[in-house]
């Protein structure tokens, strides 16, 4: 089998901060208006370090456990009431896709290579955000850590795409926008390209990414 090209989720696919600022347009939230970035940024920074907290303490929640710990930090840190935390929750199922999201899979499907996400997200988050997307059709796997009940970056994790596709490591195209994760994907095997589109330094970690891009348009040319 062709070996696919295999997205993480929330960062690459998705635009993580679609949710904060989405409510935020709303009429009436002048209060989160002034914060929706940091409120969106502490909020991302606190759901990934909870997520490596729990996979080295050995306590598991899945991911939308940890993303409303995380949220719920988030708004006291910023001096946002807690009751807006529903609200945000349900716009993360329905984040924007980032906008050259749906050409990059199109055009990989038509090349002939497999398409699928490999994410920390639940399987029920993963589906909410796919569908609302509409990139179902266009992936061939969703695969999630609650498999393995471990989050990213334990090789438990990357496991999984050999054991849905098979075939080596090495043949993998693994894409994700988050440096760690694309340092920690190269150090298990994976060709890995970094979508860096804040500009940000390479992670000081065993692993370094194989190219990397400012956005997923420039995927398809190196699968
Ligand atoms: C994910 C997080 C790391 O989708 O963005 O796995």
């Amino acid at each position: 089998m062709t070996a696919p090209v295999v997205f993480d989720a929330y960062g690459t696919l998705f635009d993580t901060g679609a949710a904060a600022a989405r409510l935020a347009a709303e009429p009436g939230r002048e209060a989160l208006a002034k914060v929706a970035p940091s409120l969106a940024a502490t909020w991302r920074d606190k759901q990934l370090a909870y997520t490596w907290l729990r996979a080295v303490a050995g306590d598991h929640a899945d991911f939308r456990r940890v993303t409303e710990d995380a949220l719920d930090y988030a708004l006291e840190a910023v001096g946002l009431p807690h009751d807006i935390a529903p609200e945000l929750m349900a716009l993360y199922d329905r984040l924007d896709a980032y906008p050259e999201a749906r050409a990059c899979l199109e055009t990989l499907r038509q090349g002939g290579r497999p398409t699928a996400i490999l994410s920390n997200g639940s399987p029920a988050m993963l589906d909410a955000a796919v569908s609302s997307a509409g990139l179902g059709p266009l992936l061939d796997a969703v695969l999630s850590v609650e498999a393995v009940g471990v989050f990213k970056p334990h090789a438990r994790v990357y496991d999984l795409v050999g054991e849905r596709f098979g075939g080596p490591a090495g043949e993998v195209l693994f894409v994700s926008s988050n440096g760690w994760d694309a340092a920690c994907a190269a150090a298990y095997g994976f060709r890995t390209v970094w979508v860096n589109r804040r500009g940000e330094p390479v992670d000081r970690l065993p692993g370094r990414p194989w190219r990397i891009v400012s956005d997923l348009s420039a995927v398809p040319a190196l699968a």
